[in-house]
């Protein structure tokens, strides 16, 4: 069966109660490229609430002036606009490059004290635009690696602050790690991870979805989940908090002790089952893989631009019908709803892209049956 996202084998799941529980310093070596501080916690979107609250200790003032890329799921902005953040949005291309001279007029009018570069769908951003603006605006810079698999050439090594996600990549419950390049400080670090809190999310409902993608045959699992409603292409989930659970789970930690051994193997997997995304559509009329060079670094989905909004909204039906995982971006913040202009490419992206996976679950043989 083809997965939204990779499952844990077998001899993964004791890992959940027994084995080492990796320090965060231990279990964030291969994300590490120099010297950082790592604090750990359980989605990424926790780790820009800690910036936040970093700040907030360094500078003894009140909240920072954050800014995000438009193209910014407005789900993940939940814990900041939570501590009382107003996130400024700055448009990207439809290249999904920050537009630094839109940047330069918005800083006219008040320079970000924290600005976000994201590295989207696990590809180097736009690093060295962004260290300029960082030096001409004095911005503590944070890398938004979310989606990356692990340091690439062009990641990592140009923020102050970087974070990765690596339950999105692998077989894991919750688990995104917080590097501070400069370790100095990692105190005020530390003391923003625990002002945050110390509960973390529970794994039970996790584990057991996957157990039940594990063993229920794919037909039999669409059947049984085929009363449910099914978002369509332009649905947006509600807004809504996210429980406050910022930190990582033990059982997370036990199981991300085994992820260092995948991940020259994920990243390998990954770019050949994209190759085979890209052959098996090629017949596809109305859209095109979005990004037509062989990926610089591990890809995290595989992204088909369509012409317009319509033709994304019926591909995406058509895969849905027939049992293909496919997904959209998820939301746009209603800043950037509400300013179609300043935003149009956000909203042209949101419209038009779709996503399917290639995670390093799947063959090439299987997605070229799938989606071919
Ligand atoms: C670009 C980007 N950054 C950050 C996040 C937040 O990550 P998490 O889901 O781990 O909170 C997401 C979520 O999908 C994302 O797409």
């Amino acid at each position: 069966m083809i997965t939204q996202v990779t499952l844990p084998y077998w001899r993964d799941f004791p890992a959940l109660t027994q084995g080492p529980a990796g320090t965060d310093l231990r279990l964030a070596q291969p994300w590490r490229q120099d010297h950082e501080a790592a604090v750990w916690f359980s989605r990424g979107a926790w780790a820009l609430a800690a910036v936040v609250l970093w700040w907030r200790i360094r500078h003894k003032e009140d909240n920072p002036g954050l800014w995000l890329p438009d193209y910014f799921c407005n789900g993940s902005t939940a814990p900041i606009r939570d501590l009382g953040v107003k996130p400024r949005f700055y448009p990207v291309g439809e290249d999904l490059r920050p537009r630094w001279d839109v940047c330069r007029e918005m800083a006219a009018e008040g320079p970000p004290d924290l600005f976000v570069l994201a590295h989207y769908f696990g590809q180097p951003g736009d690093l060295a635009g962004a260290a300029d603006f960082r030096r001409e605006t004095g911005a503590f810079l944070i890398e938004d690696a979310a989606h990356v698999l692990g340091p690439a050439t062009g990641i990592g090594t140009g923020g102050d602050f970087i974070f990765y996600c690596p339950h999105k990549n692998f077989a894991v419950p919750d688990g995104a790690v917080l590097l501070k390049r400069d370790p100095e400080g990692e105190d005020e670090l530390q003391a923003a991870a625990t002002k945050l809190g110390e509960d973390y999310p529970g794994v039970w409902p996790w584990t057991l979805k996957r157990i039940i993608q594990k063993v229920v045959p794919g037909t039999a699992l669409r059947r049984l989940t085929s009363f449910r409603h099914k978002p369509g292409f332009h649905d947006d989930p509600p807004y809504e908090s996210l429980p406050w659970t910022p930190r990582f789970s033990p059982e997370a930690r036990r199981m991300m002790s085994r992820v260092p051994d995948l991940m020259a193997g994920a990243s390998v997997q990954r770019r050949i089952n994209a190759r085979a995304l890209a052959e098996a559509l090629k017949g596809w009329t109305g859209c095109r893989p979005f990004y037509t060079e062989e990926p610089a670094a591990a890809p995290y989905r595989f992204i088909l631009k369509c012409d317009d909004a319509t033709t994304a909204a019926a591909r995406f039906s058509a895969l849905q019908a027939r049992g293909c995982p496919v997904e959209s971006w998820p939301d746009l913040a209603p800043e950037v709803k509400n300013n179609p202009d300043r935003h149009a490419a956000a909203i042209q992206l949101r419209q038009t892209l779709l996503f399917l996976p290639v995670h390093q679950g799947l063959t090439e043989d299987e997605l070229r049956a799938g989606y071919g």
